[in-house]
């Protein structure tokens, strides 16, 4: 069986805004996140009436030498977070950013640097900046490219000897399901409708291409990838309408990836735009722009899905922002997301298959209510074997020839779930005593499933 490649990046994946806390401090403003008390389906407070966990989250802005120490002892090659937008422009819309925001990333990529541990940057991960979103309306406003630009520009200045690998925007294909948090769009205030939906992803598209132009000319021994939410989808049936309407699902997805990693759009969305009355407004250059495609591909994998022409047999099955139909075949997690490893392998494959580009999987766990048992440990063998069977599908990807830069688990570290806005649901290694009541010491204590990954990376998955 083909081995893990020698550099393959073993590491973890964290989100500002669901780990560091201290949302007010050094002048950072309010973000998207810190206005949602239960997660992203809403109310949306604004502003914030009381605190809510991700005011605080785990604590990581001021506890985060302690923890990437417990990173670097697991073996972390790579840890992959987010630059939050609001500590570097607190309005977004500012000239100049705010010096405090950049000191705190400088000195917390010093730190990874101590311990060889490279960091992966996410340039959004569902933080836009408040005020973004109630002067513009957030990206249904073409003026925000340009604040996102001058804000990418600033961070590739200031970081670029630190930071080699980037992301634009998380699971960018989300915007279409969760318009707050993907698009700073409020459906509370605003009138949902396709082509506002996809006006603001081009504006998206606009930017992410010209962040890639950006990193391209002024770090040019930087890689730069995009980042969709990957959910495989099987047809329910062998009938040929549930053929066909995965066929229709999936391109709810690769539209965005499509975009981002062959630079123009898909030819099939031609019929889709023509049928659902919808014009994407364009200017001058904005097609020259998305020719600036991405170096690799990365993705978010937790669970696979099916879909069906047949209404009657279309019972949904829970997941965090997309819900698909739930396959009689797989078991599900404590909050019904279905348990698929070989849909990693499938997936890897796909993508491989179709764009021939180095592919990075930067987030998959296991949510769990993980308890503390009478000894002071956390015995989540169930984590354990979660893992360790996608890792195996990795490995036969690898075989399969499919080249994977790397993998970084959700949330190493217990976080505040973007979906339900609990800290219940855990993915980490390590846990945090933190409680949806908003009670806790933020102690950590390392889990079990912390010493089984310290051994996969210290075997490079020979382990597995
Ligand atoms: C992804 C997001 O959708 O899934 C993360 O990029 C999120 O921010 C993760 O936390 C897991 O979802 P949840 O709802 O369990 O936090």
């Amino acid at each position: 069986m083909t081995k893990f490649p020698k550099n393959f990046l073993w590491g973890g994946a964290l989100a500002a805004n669901q780990v560091e806390g201290a949302y007010l401090e050094d002048g950072k403003g309010l973000t998207v996140a810190d206005v949602l008390p239960d997660g992203i389906w809403g109310p949306i407070v604004y502003p914030p009436q009381g605190e809510y966990l991700k005011h605080n989250a785990v604590d990581f802005y001021h506890r985060y030498k302690e923890d990437i120490a417990l990173l670097a002892e697991m073996g972390f090659k790579c840890l992959r977070t987010s630059i939050a937008w609001a500590r570097i422009f607190p309005n977004g819309d500012e000239e100049t950013p705010n010096k405090a925001g950049l000191q705190f990333y400088d000195d917390f990529f010093n730190e990874l640097a101590k311990y060889n541990i490279e960091p992966l940057i996410t340039l959004s991960h569902y933080e836009m900046p408040m005020h973004l979103v109630e002067e513009y309306g957030g990206w249904t406003n073409r003026k925000v490219i340009a604040f996102f630009e001058r804000f990418a520009q600033t961070v590739f200045d200031r970081y670029k000897d630190k930071v080699k690998y980037w992301l634009t925007f998380n699971e960018i294909n989300i915007l279409l399901h969760a318009p707050f948090i993907g698009g700073g769009i409020r459906p509370d205030k605003v009138e949902i409708t396709n082509q506002l939906l996809y006006q603001a992803i081009h504006h998206q598209f606009v930017a992410s291409a010209s962040a890639v132009k950006i990193c391209h000319d002024m770090i040019p021994n930087a890689q730069i990838g995009c980042m969709v939410a990957g959910i495989p989808l099987y047809p329910l049936t062998t009938d040929p309408n549930d053929v066909l309407e995965v066929m229709k699902k999936d391109r709810e997805t690769f539209f965005f990836s499509d975009v981002q990693a062959r630079g123009y759009y898909p030819s099939y969305m031609n019929r889709f735009f023509k049928e659902n009355n919808i014009t994407i407004e364009m200017e001058d250059g904005d097609e020259e722009i998305l020719k600036n495609t991405v170096d690799f591909i990365s993705f978010s994998y937790y669970m696979s899905g099916c879909a069906t022409a047949n209404e009657e047999l279309n019972l949904q099955s829970k997941a965090n922002i997309l819900s698909t139909v739930k396959n009689p075949h797989l078991p599900s997690s404590e909050w019904g997301w279905q348990i698929d490893s070989k849909g990693l392998r499938y997936t890897l494959n796909t993508l491989y298959d179709r764009y021939q580009k180095p592919l990075f999987i930067v987030e998959n766990g296991l949510g769990a209510a993980d308890s503390i048992n009478e000894e002071g440990e956390v015995i989540d063998d169930y984590r354990i074997d979660y893992l360790n069977d996608h890792l195996y599908q990795v490995r036969e990807a690898l075989e399969d020839g499919v080249e994977v830069l790397g993998y970084t688990s959700w949330g190493c570290i217990d976080l505040v779930s973007q979906s339900t806005g609990e800290i219940k649901k855990r993915y980490g290694f390590i846990y945090v005593d933190r409680h949806d009541d908003l009670t806790g010491t933020f102690k950590r204590t390392k889990k079990k499933s912390f010493f089984w990954y310290k051994n996969v990376i210290e075997t490079n998955g020979e382990s597995l």
